[in-house]
């Protein structure tokens, strides 16, 4: 039986690889950097052979979408900020296997969801700055799960109990990333630069601060009742479809987790972020 061996919230800001490029960012981001690097470093510990990733720059609009290709291999330049993210060669395995699994899960739950092995399918940045970081070698598998922009919470916790089940029944050990943001409300173009290592709002970097005390209490009950509202008034990041299959994922409300935080809260061009590490329930693992 498959093993579900990591649950974590994941940054992937652009600023993290503008932080390893010669020039005068270089060595912003230190604390996210290694704290990326020691998801990796647990990954491998806990055996982990596949990292499925919620993808939150993986933005589809209707239903729910797998990359299930055998082999993740091209060249990345982002089009929403190519000055800073171009040239990213990448090359990983795929798991076209626990895909379909995912795929007859979700459908089993009555949901809609398809796997895609097109050949110009590349990956997303919220799943390649990661790995860039996590997976240097190449040696864990990664399938991308992408984020419905028109999805409500529900649906998405829906998806993570069915992610579950789909990790039960393969034989993988599965690291789960939820890729993406805390509050997320962008500046106007004007001061957007201006804010490079800060938050939109201070009721938005409250807020995030609220919701790091939350996890880092075990408080999921109280967090998840207020995450469709989170979504909406802190303008959500994909959703926050992946913080919705995390919490799926690890049993909701039941959930009692303390989580781990692994770098300091940073503002980056005005969203938050962070990186937490969910202890998985001896139940569900
Ligand atoms: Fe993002």
């Amino acid at each position: 039986m498959g093993e579900l061996v990591m649950a974590a919230k994941i940054t992937h800001v652009p600023s993290i690889w503008l932080s390893i490029q010669p020039g005068k960012h270089f060595g912003i981001r230190k604390p996210a950097e290694a704290a990326l690097e020691e998801i990796g470093r647990r990954a491998r510990e806990r055996g982990a052979d596949t990292f499925l990733v919620a993808d939150t720059h993986w933005m589809n609009s209707i239903g729910f979408h797998l990359n299930g290709k055998e082999r993740h291999s091209a060249s990345y330049v982002s089009h929403e900020l190519p000055h800073f993210i171009h040239d990213l060669e990448y090359d990983y395995a795929g798991d076209p296997e626990l895909a379909e699994l995912v795929r007859e899960e979700i459908a089993a739950g009555g949901q809609k969801a398809r796997v895609h092995t097109y050949k110009d399918l590349g990956l997303e940045y919220a799943t390649l700055v990661p790995m860039y970081f996590m997976n240097g070698d190449s040696s864990i598998r990664v399938l991308p799960i992408g984020c419905n922009i028109y999805s409500t919470i529900e649906e998405n916790r829906r998806i993570g109990e069915a992610l579950l089940r789909a990790v039960r029944r393969s034989d993988r050990k599965v690291a789960f990333l939820a890729s993406g943001s805390l509050s997320h409300a962008f500046p106007p173009n004007e001061i957007a630069e201006s804010l490079l290592n800060d938050v939109s709002s201070e009721i938005n970097r409250q807020v995030d601060m609220a919701v790091l005390d939350m996890w880092a209490e075990g408080r999921t009950a109280d967090f998840v009742d207020m995450l469709p509202d989170y979504n909406r008034r802190c303008t959500g990041e994909g959703a926050m479809a992946d913080t919705a299959m995390l919490f799926g994922l690890l049993g909701w409300r039941d959930y009692t987790g303390k989580g781990e935080q692994l770098c300091p809260y940073f503002g980056s061009s005005g969203t938050g972020q962070v990186v937490v590490d969910f202890p998985i329930p001896t139940e569900i693992a």
